[in-house]
């Protein structure tokens, strides 16, 4: 059985996402080293230089419904306000009262028709403007009204999700992702549910382990040894890009298994089994023609969509069975599917290097015919329209969900380890130059350039 890189990730390109293979960049080789992951002067430098630069993802258009409905989002040191007002736009502002500093929304969620301070009972409208005070002529300066309003942080919808950006300068949000932003538009994204929300509160390792993670897939065999069945995982097989604009795309070819597992037939038919029927393909036909499963597959899910109620005229083969990896900088990624997203991101904590915030979602496109489904979060058949509700807390008191528990058992160990003498920087293999493109461009922002050569 043969397969190569060429055959596998090349298919039809002339639809769907640009496959084109990214021209490698010229990386150095600077240790990165465990200060990186513990050093308070560093982490203080990240969120001058980088976090309060870059664009971030807030939350989900569909949490905010009706005018009045707003949402709160832990960010670091700040707290993010977003709200969808009377005209339907939705806003983030800071989280703080303009009267003497105190934290204006105290809870995670909710519907209002304005928010008043629970201190000395300021009120400010959906859009932010201050609407009314206590003893109003008391103010030698002029009223506030109108003047002291929420200090607004520049946001955009994009795909369904709500983008901000702490720098009032930023450049726009279609400049910072692309080209992941045009890769992309084919995908039903703000079309689908999010079926998965959990957020690990205070996880015992640095943002930076998160994002290093899924900038490589050399742990998968130990990690995940069960993805070896259902994917070409390694390096091999697989294309990396790393884009000019910091983001990388990993492509790896799926429905098909790694040389490794040739040998075990069963276990690969019994671990695409389920995908293949549902797509009305016998896994017994396949026994000694374990390659075809990936072409058949796509044959067939072309043929049977439009039954299915799905829609993939717009995509290529390679973008039915694929997994399309993506890592957005500096701390986004995500697998992607026409019938759904795999979707983590680490975030700083407020003070302690050591310490940070982890999401897991899984957005789901339901098909037209679907009115409900299993929900592994809820353990039963649920109505589509149930929205997930998150899941929070820490490591061992939730279920972060299956595949990702992996990871997050190695970043905990793997942070202790960061944080001793005994560890003198990295020593990675090629396959892991997403991982060294991401410090560099960490340094970029940080001291304006790569860090370079050791
Ligand atoms: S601090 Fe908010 S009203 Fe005084
Ligand atoms: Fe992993």
């Amino acid at each position: 059985m043969k397969s190569s890189k060429k055959d596998i990730v090349k298919s039809n390109p002339s639809m769907g996402v640009d496959i084109t293979k990214a021209p490698e960049p010229k990386l150095g080789n600077k240790p990165i080293l465990g200060d990186r992951y513990t050093s308070k002067e560093f982490m203080k430098l990240e969120w001058e230089r980088l976090w309060t630069k870059v664009w971030q993802v807030a939350g989900l258009e569909q949490q905010l419904e009706k005018p009045g409905d707003f949402f709160t989002f832990d960010f670091g040191p700040e707290n993010i306000l977003c709200v969808k007002g009377e005209d339907s736009n939705i806003r983030c502002f800071y989280n703080v009262c303009q009267h003497r500093g105190n934290q204006l929304v105290q809870i995670q969620e909710g519907n209002l028709e304005s928010f008043s301070c629970a201190y000395h009972a300021w009120k400010f409208g959906l859009d932010g403007k201050l609407n009314w005070v206590p003893d109003e002529e008391d103010f030698v300066q002029g009223s506030p009204c109108g003047k002291r309003n929420l200090i607004e942080i520049k946001s955009e919808v994009w795909q369904g999700f709500i983008w901000f950006n702490l720098d009032p300068q930023c450049d726009s949000l279609k400049n910072y992702l692309e080209p992941v932003m045009t890769h992309l538009e084919n995908y039903p994204i703000s079309e689908m549910k999010r079926t998965h929300w959990v957020t690990v509160e205070e996880g015992n390792w640095n943002w930076k382990c998160v994002q290093d993670n899924f900038n490589e897939s050399y742990h998968t065999p130990y990690v995940h040894p069960a993805l070896k069945y259902i994917a070409d995982e390694k390096y091999y097989a697989c294309q990396f890009d790393l884009y000019e604009s910091m983001h990388c795309r990993m492509l790896m070819p799926g429905f098909i298994p790694s040389k490794s597992v040739y040998d075990e037939e069963d276990k690969v038919l019994e671990s695409l089994g389920p995908h293949m029927e549902y797509w009305d393909m016998k896994p017994e036909d396949y026994k000694g023609k374990l390659l075809e499963i990936r072409g058949d597959i796509q044959k067939q899910k072309r043929n049977l969509a439009k039954n299915k109620g799905y829609d993939f005229a717009k995509f290529n083969d390679g973008q039915l069975t694929d997994h399309y990896h993506y890592t957005i900088f500096p701390n986004i990624s995500f697998s992607v599917k026409p019938d759904g997203m795999q979707w983590l991101r680490g975030t700083p904590h407020p003070t302690d290097p050591t310490k940070c915030f982890f999401d897991y979602w899984y957005l789901t496109w339901f098909p037209e015919n679907i009115k409900e489904y299993y929900s592994p979060m809820l353990g039963k058949m649920t109505d589509i329209s149930v929205k997930a509700k998150n899941v929070r807390g820490k490591v061992g008191e939730i279920d972060v969900g299956s595949g990702i528990e992996e990871d997050v058992a190695i970043w905990q160990s793997q942070q202790k380890g960061l944080s001793s003498r005994g560890y003198i920087g990295d020593c990675m293999p090629a396959q892991e130059n997403r991982i060294r493109f991401f410090h560099e461009n960490i340094d970029r922002y940080l001291f304006g350039d790569s860090g370079g050569d050791a």
